[in-house]
């Protein structure tokens, strides 16, 4: 009996002082910004050694993407960044990139016959008229879009603490209660006008900001609403020479293992141990795979191009509910017509972006000018007399006749069509979001879009998932889906 014991305590040792393994093998599908951050994060956790192959059907950079006229670039994708999100701004900082300098421009908001609102140069003068045309629904707005920023940042504070969330429901839970969940259900518009909010400013503005920035109404969700209002003109930053440097600069800082190819399939093999995961690719036309401890898919699993399919899990895998939103990128070399926007004279037309509100016959969702990824010093914008690179974002490609209405004459036109955003409203009014965790090893980034589709929500995602993995993988359940953490961390620190 003694020795029996003697045996176990000596067995029980050998397996204690063991340190777990670590996963030897990892992949990652997509090189959008996700798919670089995750990357980037996982080697963070797990240490170097640990292989990671990263799939890329398509561009590094993924909907962070430029294209080039008159042999400048300019952002095709995703143009900007705000000024509060700090793992982008981490990122450029370790990365040794820089801010492109910002060269200021107005506003306007068109309504399809006329501009409603115009930004003029004196701050002072913006806020009157904001005031004088809304009253007090302007400042409730503020407060609003504030309060849910705030709660968001603490996040970076829960991150930087480990702490990961196996849902997006419970990560939202954390920052800001069951509130925060709601307003991924709500839409932007009824909340705005549950905290008093006039239907007017609503019509005039908020929906023209909405459209602008996800191409769809005031009845997309409040969570995504809010952190597209919260991006106004001087608190948004971009990335000297492209913001898809900061993907490609993450994949060459972790060394990944890039693989141009366009994965097919994941099958489930169990073993004794922990499963395995094999992952069927297509490379130049010759199939081939390898297997995997850990995989992390970053591309929208929504029918948006390169489909995956699933086999051997059980319960199944399903593809999730919902489609994509398209928008319409044209990026036009050309002289605007500033008469459409009641302009005759263009010397004095001074917008340099225009939104457009809800009407049924407005063909656009903004027109902007752009500046090209590297701005040097003593760049100025074009005066509206010169040609410039204009952005229009629409719901469709525009036909010649509407060019022919929005440019006096143009040099060149590029179109590029996005499954840009998810459609909010694709999915019914429950909304729930996608699942993170797919199966023990396999883990799914974009449903965080369904909360709200930004560069900044897949780094965090991004971050969510290298932590949840990290912690599953070494059964730290301590430090996964903890309640009242804000509490937590206050009496810990
Ligand atoms: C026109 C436009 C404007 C936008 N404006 C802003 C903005 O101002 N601010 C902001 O924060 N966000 C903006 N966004 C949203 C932002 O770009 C996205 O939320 C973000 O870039 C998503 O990154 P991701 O890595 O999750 O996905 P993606 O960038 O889509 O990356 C996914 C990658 O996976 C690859 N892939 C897919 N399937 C497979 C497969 N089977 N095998 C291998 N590879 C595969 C794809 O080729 C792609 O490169 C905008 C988006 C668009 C389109
Ligand atoms: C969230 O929504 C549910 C269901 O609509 C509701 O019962 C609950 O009171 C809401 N909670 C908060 C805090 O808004
Ligand atoms: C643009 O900026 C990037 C990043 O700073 C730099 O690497 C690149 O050389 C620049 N390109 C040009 C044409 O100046
Ligand atoms: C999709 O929607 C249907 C009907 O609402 C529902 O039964 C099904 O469970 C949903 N599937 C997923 C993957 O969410
Ligand atoms: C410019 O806009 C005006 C006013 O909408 C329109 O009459 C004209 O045809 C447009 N095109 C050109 C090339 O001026």
């Amino acid at each position: 009996m003694a020795l029996l014991m003697i045996l176990t305590a000596q067995f029980l040792q050998i397996c204690v002082a063991q340190p777990p393994e670590t996963p030897s093998r990892i992949a990652v599908v997509g090189a959008g910004i996700g798919g670089s951050a995750v990357t980037y994060f996982l080697q963070q956790q797990f240490g170097a050694q640990v292989q990671i192959d990263l799939y890329e059907a398509d561009r590094i950079g993924g909907r962070l993407a430029t294209l080039t006229v008159n042999n400048q670039q300019y952002e095709s994708g995703s143009p900007y960044i705000h000024s509060l999100n700090l793992h982008m701004q981490g990122f450029v900082k370790h990365l040794g990139l820089k801010h492109r300098k910002e060269v200021a421009g107005k506003n306007a908001i068109y309504n399809g016959e006329q501009l409603v609102l115009e930004e003029t140069d004196w701050y002072l003068l913006n806020l009157f008229r904001l005031w004088w045309h809304y009253g007090i629904s302007f400042l409730r707005l503020q407060m609003w879009v504030e309060e849910v920023m705030e709660k968001f940042m603490r996040i970076y504070t829960f991150q930087a603490h480990e702490y990961a969330f196996s849902s997006m429901e419970e990560l939202l839970r954390s920052l800001g209660g069951e509130h925060f969940v709601n307003m991924t259900h709500k839409s932007v518009g009824e909340s705005l006008q549950a905290i008093g909010v006039s239907q007017k400013f609503i019509d005039d503005v908020i929906s023209a900001v909405i459209r602008a920035s996800y191409g769809q109404s005031v009845a997309i969700p409040a969570l995504a609403g809010a952190m597209s209002l919260a991006g106004t003109p001087g608190n948004m930053w971009a990335v000297e020479g492209g913001n898809k440097l900061v993907c490609s600069g993450l994949l060459r800082l972790t060394k990944a293992n890039v693989i141009h190819g366009k994965v097919m399939a994941i099958s489930l093999h169990s073993s004794e141990k922990r499963p395995i995961y094999e992952v069927r690719y297509e490379q130049d036309g010759t199939l081939s795979s390898q297997n995997y401890d850990l995989v992390i898919i970053a591309a929208p699993l929504h029918k948006t191009g390169y489909p995956i399919s699933f086999h051997n899990f059980q319960p199944p895998v399903e593809q999730p509910n919902g489609t994509y939103h398209r928008v319409v990128t044209s990026i036009v070399h050309g002289y605007l017509n500033s008469s459409y926007f009641g302009f005759s004279d263009p010397k004095l037309f001074p917008f340099f972006s225009i939104l457009s509100v809800d009407s049924p016959d407005s063909s656009f969702f903004s027109i902007e000018s752009l500046c090209p990824v590297n701005v040097s010093v003593g760049f100025r914008r074009k005066t509206p007399q010169e040609a410039a690179v204009w952005r229009v974002l629409s719901p469709r490609p525009l036909d010649r006749k509407e060019l022919k209405t929005f440019f006096k004459s143009y040099y060149s036109v590029q179109v590029i069509e996005w499954q840009a955003f998810p459609s909010y409203m694709s999915v019914g009014p429950s909304r729930s979001l996608p699942p993170i965790i797919l199966h023990d090893g396999l883990y799914y980034l974009n449903g965080v879009e369904w909360a709200a589709s930004s560069v900044e929500m897949s780094a965090v995602a991004a971050k969510n998932v290298a932590l949840l993995a990290f912690n599953r993988w070494f059964d730290l359940h301590e430090k996964i889906d903890q309640p009242d953490l804000l509490h937590k961390l206050k009496t810990e620190l």
